[in-house]
């Protein structure tokens, strides 16, 4: 969501004063192995995917690894060292496969300027051991008096003056609270590195500022995203150099249109689906249709423990896709397609038929534009509805989790604006949530009307969600307030998962 921006109104001023740019890049460390961005990912079964950003090219980018910090055994590389224009670093990446099972491991990124890191290995499919996530989307980058400021549009020019010390935000609570949860669902919206132009500082060199950004909120990230599988999906602020109707229209270089960076730091760290696990032979077909389908970081799936999770594209590839070039798409993003004409239904319609529920009884499903919102029409992504809530529907979807509307809300199991009669007590319908209200140089967006599907919404505070997986039947949700970390709403949800595979009639 954007206010409408008007560069016009400082290029008199940056004429008249001959501004040069303030704009804070990181500094580029002497010693150019040096990591930087550090981002981890669950990358397919018993394996976790390694990237980071160097500002040099690495030939053979490794990661040595191993079970106790002291000896680090292993060693995996690969020659995954890739750029973009104009991007000051390149980004790597390294597969570490076959690993044991939810233990703790020791891993050194290969530098001649790193340090010693660790990670928790995914859970089996099927280990019925509970575990926490961490929802958070629409974040942004983070300064000590905060950007994400509410109104306050004085402070806004305070974005590339950032302390690292991360206060009162909802990455300070996440690393306060780092051993809470297994790993980070972010579906889309990082940095917000389009809306440089809100910035009068940055306007002198919009492509400076735009990577600036970038560069600031991954290293942020990095203490958080380092250690914990940091799992993403795409958003609209990730696809251009501005946000939509921009004016007047600048035309965005190379590197900075069609999810470049997106795709550049996450193409490669994002799973494929896993190979069922399921003996069923049409779970097994529609298991390898998806795996052929995926497109990663676009739309993909994995398992992990009790809860299959899947993460779709509300912004492209689809019917009157928002981010999509006209006529088709309506915000001037002009992106995509990442798949061929409704390859990514198909993908979703395979991989949601491939999920045996006696391996993982849930079903979870990650996206960005929500449709069950108190924000009103203007913040529900019809085009969404039509294209996704069907497929959710049939296949018994449990909890999706959007952002986009920056606050917090939870509904009641829902199917076409209309509750599921049993409520929280075993629906057909999925529950859902929008944990929009990390933070960001927009604000929390006003908490709406009184929608009766959704018992709760939070707009005062910066949040994000937790997802709690307690048993087969019964997961919980929190949404948490990032400056005290208060648990501002709980609820649990009761699935008897009784079905093999779930197939349903909308009603
Ligand atoms: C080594 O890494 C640290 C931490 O990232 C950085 O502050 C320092 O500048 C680096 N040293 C050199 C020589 O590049
Ligand atoms: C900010 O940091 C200081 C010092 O670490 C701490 O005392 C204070 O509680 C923090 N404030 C918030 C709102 O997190
Ligand atoms: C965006 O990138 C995809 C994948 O490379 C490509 O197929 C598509 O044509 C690009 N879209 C635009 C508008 O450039
Ligand atoms: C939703 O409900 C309306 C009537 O309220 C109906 O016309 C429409 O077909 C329904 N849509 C779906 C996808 O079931
Ligand atoms: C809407 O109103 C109902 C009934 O007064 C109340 O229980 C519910 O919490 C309200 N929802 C929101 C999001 O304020």
């Amino acid at each position: 969501m954007a206010p409408l921006l008007i560069l016009a109104k400082w290029l008199p001023v940056l004429v008249a004063t001959g501004a040069l740019a303030d704009i804070n890049l990181p500094p580029i460390p002497k010693d150019r192995t040096t990591p930087v961005q550090q981002r981890i990912a669950i990358g397919g079964p018993n394996t976790i995917n390694i990237g980071w950003s160097t500002f040099e090219k690495l030939d053979r980018p490794c990661v040595q690894y191993g079970l106790l910090p002291e000896f680090l055994f292993w060693e995996a590389c690969s020659d995954s060292s890739l750029t973009y224009p104009t991007s000051r670093t390149y980004s790597n990446v390294v597969t570490l496969g076959h690993l044991l099972p939810a233990t703790t491991y020791y891993y050194k990124i290969g530098s001649t300027n790193s340090s010693i890191e660790h990670f928790f290995s995914p859970r089996e499919a099927g280990s019925e051991e509970p575990f926490t996530i961490a929802a958070v989307i629409d974040m942004g980058v983070y300064g000590a008096d905060g950007l994400t400021i509410p109104s306050d549009a004085t402070k806004r020019d305070t974005i590339p003056k950032i302390d690292p010390d991360l206060n009162h935000t909802t990455i300070w609570q996440l690393a306060q609270s780092i051993n809470d949860y297994d790993f980070v669902t972010h579906n889309g919206d990082f940095a917000y590195a389009d809306q440089w132009a809100e910035v009068p500082s940055l306007v002198s060199d919009p492509v400076e500022a735009y990577e600036s950004i970038l560069e600031q909120f991954y290293d942020q990230l990095a203490p958080i995203a380092g250690r914990k599988a940091y799992m993403v999906g795409p958003g609209n602020h990730d696809a251009d150099c501005t946000e939509n109707n921009f004016t007047p229209d600048v035309s965005c270089p190379v590197g900075q249109t069609n999810f470049t960076d997106f795709v550049n730091r996450f193409g490669r760290m994002m799973p494929k689906p896993f190979p069922t696990r399921s003996l069923n032979p049409t779970a097994r077909i529609n298991s390898e249709k998806a795996m052929s389908l995926a497109s990663p970081p676009f739309w993909h799936s994995f398992d992990y423990g009790m809860v299959h999770f899947i993460t779709i594209n509300t912004e492209t590839d689809f019917a009157n896709a928002p981010d999509a070039p006209v006529p088709g798409g309506s915000v001037n993003l002009d992106s995509g397609p990442f798949g061929f004409a409704n390859q990514q239904l198909e993908f979703i319609k395979a991989d949601l038929a491939s999920v045996d529920r006696r391996i993982t009884p849930w079903v979870v499903l990650n996206g960005h534009r929500p449709w069950v919102t108190t924000g009103g029409s203007g913040s529900i992504c019809v085009s969404c509805q039509a294209a996704f809530e069907t497929l959710m529907y049939t296949y018994g979807v449990d909890l999706a989790i959007f952002g986009h509307v920056h606050n917090a809300q939870r509904s009641l199991p829902v199917f076409n604006n209309t509750a599921d009669s049993n409520g929280m007590n075993d629906p057909k319908a999925p529950m859902y949530i929008i944990a929009g209200g990390a933070g960001n140089i927009e604000g929390l967006a006003a908490v709406g009307s009184n929608v009766s599907f959704i018992p709760f919404a939070y707009a005062d505070d910066f949040s994000f969600a937790t997802v709690s997986f307690l048993d087969r039947n019964h997961l919980r949700v929190n949404f948490i307030r990032s400056s005290t970390g208060e648990v501002l709403d709980s609820s649990v949800l009761y699935k008897s998962h009784r079905e093999q595979f779930v197939v349903q009639t909308p009603p």
